[in-house]
């Protein structure tokens, strides 16, 4: 699986989305926080302005929605273009349920964990799902510090991949630099979503190489497929 990194713009300018989007071609996808100040306490865009990104983005959408009732929002991202969307099963009444109903309307769906959340239920029916994000900051904010913790969830949702012969994208979110990115690709992260890391360094498209390069210096460890 290759390895992918997302530039969050949460960390860009909000007045000049389509400049900032422009700044970070080298990327592979844009990740797009959406909250809802419910969920989190925080709030940024909802509908209308994804659907206006996916239109002038040259990258396609990796939506994380940060949401209240994501049964009933979710599949409308998927609609208004994004190519992934994530959603958090600690909101969700049936996150299988709504894993399909975002793949019938085109986009590939993802579950996102908490850092405090586990993982294990969702580990038998990882074929409902694209991606999988192992949160590792609380989700709602911008700039905060990687949390260790989360690395033996990461790895268990690598080993229950690997297990299931599953080419499945799992994701980490929240504090990846230079500086933590190896820690996350050798436990088994393979999409890595980076915000301030990426917009605040001044040259975000070398920021973005340096980030790929470090992590493909830390590949996954041998991983305990028959466990
Ligand atoms: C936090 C968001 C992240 C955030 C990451 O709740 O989900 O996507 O933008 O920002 P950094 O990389 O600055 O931790
Ligand atoms: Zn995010």
């Amino acid at each position: 699986m290759s390895l992918t990194i997302h530039p969050s713009i949460l960390a860009a300018d909000f007045a000049n989305l389509e400049r900032e989007l422009q700044r970070i071609q080298e990327a592979d996808l844009v990740h797009v926080d959406v909250m809802d100040n419910h969920f989190v306490p925080n709030l940024t865009l909802g509908l209308p302005v994804v659907q206006r990104l996916a239109e002038v983005s040259p990258l396609d959408l990796d939506v994380h929605l940060m949401i209240e009732d994501p049964d009933r929002w979710a599949p409308d991202y998927a609609a208004a273009g994004a190519a992934s969307v994530t959603f958090h099963v600690e909101a969700a009444a049936d996150p299988v349920a709504t894993a399909r109903a975002i793949r019938e309307r085109g986009a590939r769906a993802a579950i996102a964990l908490k850092p405090g959340t586990p993982a294990d239920p969702w580990l038998d029916r990882l074929d409902e799902f694209d991606m999988v994000l192992v949160m590792t900051v609380e989700p709602g904010f911008g700039g905060q510090e990687f949390l260790h913790h989360t690395m033996p969830k990461l790895q268990q949702v690598a080993e229950a991949a690997a297990r299931a012969g599953r080419d499945l994208r799992i994701q980490v979110d929240g504090g990846i630099s230079t500086a933590t990115i190896g820690t996350a690709a050798a436990h088994g992260a393979n999409t890595f979503v980076a915000g301030s890391s990426v917009f605040r360094s001044g040259d975000p498209s070398k920021a973005i190489q340096e980030l790929r390069r470090v992590a493909h210096q830390h590949p996954a460890k041998a991983l305990h497929a028959d466990r």
